[in-house]
């Protein structure tokens, strides 16, 4: 086994973690979260854990890399000791390539697993505590970050070692208003992540074993999640963390391939696109024959390609399927081939391979 790194930032979890914010009451704190999550409240449940904090609030949506830029520029302003992104994915995001492109003179698609930040004087000033909202991305523990690229229509994805907060806090209270929508796509964006990270060829014990665990919990409460259990609510949002850093530390694939490039032509959400894609990738790698699913089947004792088919069923996920996409084919089958998720794929799809997918998907939803 050649030599491997397993990185991970502290985790606090389960009800009340956020009382780990304490430790941190007398230093100075800067909260960014978004306008919704604000309306709810939420930003208040953080600012009152500390003497002196400001916050600024931004867009719920996916982050721009000008709106990156901005938010590095008050950072700098500001200099708190500790920084704190309350959001899902998009606010985490955001505040991981702001932080780094505070401290060094870089643009943010220059955020590389190979870019040397501490070469480029990159110091970690302030204490990144990342706080999520929502039980999908597992952006709290991991060291990737996309952005959106207005211009050229195209996600920007990115991953840095220095990217990963230096505590997670997993607090329950935070989803159990989650609308049954987001319950659904972020649902299926951990999943996916649990998944592909199994199957990606960079797959390692320490990711596998977080993989088989979080594939287990999620599919055990998936759906009392949806009916507002909130016990099943709290299993998922810890499965969303675990799945996170599962992939984390082994990547993704042609799912989140598709879905990156889906997101950029048609602005849909993330783990919509996710969800509608899971099934039929998984359908292909089979047809490719990818072993490894079964593999993933017998360690779980269940079928995990008729659990996502009967799980989107369930759900009606069939947003990408409304799209009328057939005129954008090649421009997709471009963009998912730069995506750099598909280079960890369990079979690497040929351009080819790729449009009779997308032809095929299609045919589904006319039958749909
Ligand atoms: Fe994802």
């Amino acid at each position: 086994m050649k030599m491997w790194n397993f990185n991970s930032p502290k985790i606090s979890y389960g009800r009340d973690s956020l009382e780990a914010l304490e430790n941190f009451s007398g230093k100075r704190a800067l909260i960014i979260t978004d306008e919704i999550l604000s309306s709810l409240g939420y930003d208040e449940l953080v600012l009152k854990k500390f003497e002196r904090s400001e916050e600024i609030l931004v867009k719920p949506k996916e982050p721009s890399k000008e709106e990156a830029v901005e938010l590095s520029e008050k950072i700098r302003e500001e200099e708190p000791e500790v920084l704190v992104a309350l959001g899902g994915g998009s606010v985490i995001d955001l505040v991981k390539a702001a932080r780094i492109i505070s401290e060094v003179d870089i643009e943010p698609e220059e955020i590389t697993p190979f870019t040397n930040l501490e070469e480029l004087g990159f110091k970690g000033r302030n204490y990144f505590v990342a706080i999520p909202t929502t039980s999908g991305t597992g952006s709290e523990v991991t060291w990737a970050i996309v952005l959106r690229d207005e211009r050229e229509k195209r996600k920007i994805i990115m991953a840095n070692e220095k990217a990963i907060p230096d505590l997670a806090i997993v607090d329950p209270i935070f989803v159990e208003k989650l609308p049954k929508k987001l319950v659904v796509s972020t649902g299926f964006d951990a999943l996916s992540h649990a998944i592909e990270a199994f199957l990606s060829t960079f797959s390692n014990p320490f990711s596998d074993a977080l993989s088989l665990k979080a594939v287990e919990i999620i599919f055990k409460n998936f759906e009392r999640s949806y009916e507002g259990d909130l016990e099943a609510r709290e299993e998922m949002h810890v499965s969303a963390t675990i799945a996170g850093l599962a992939f984390s530390n082994s990547q993704v694939g042609l799912v989140h391939a598709l879905a990156h490039a889906f997101g950029a032509i048609f602005d849909v959400p993330h783990g919509e696109a996710i969800a509608a894609f899971l099934h039929p990738v998984l359908e292909f790698y089979k047809k490719k024959g990818v072993e490894k699913i079964n593999e993933m089947s017998k360690y779980v004792g269940f079928d995990i390609l008729k659990e996502v088919k009967r799980l989107s069923v369930r759900f009606g996920v069939k947003k990408i399927f409304e799209l009328d996409f057939e005129g954008k084919i090649n421009e997709i089958v471009k963009k998912t081939m730069e995506d750099s998720c598909i280079v960890t794929a369990p079979f690497v799809p040929g351009e080819e391979d790729l449009k009779g997918l997308l032809g095929e998907i299609a045919c589904m939803r006319e039958k749909s």
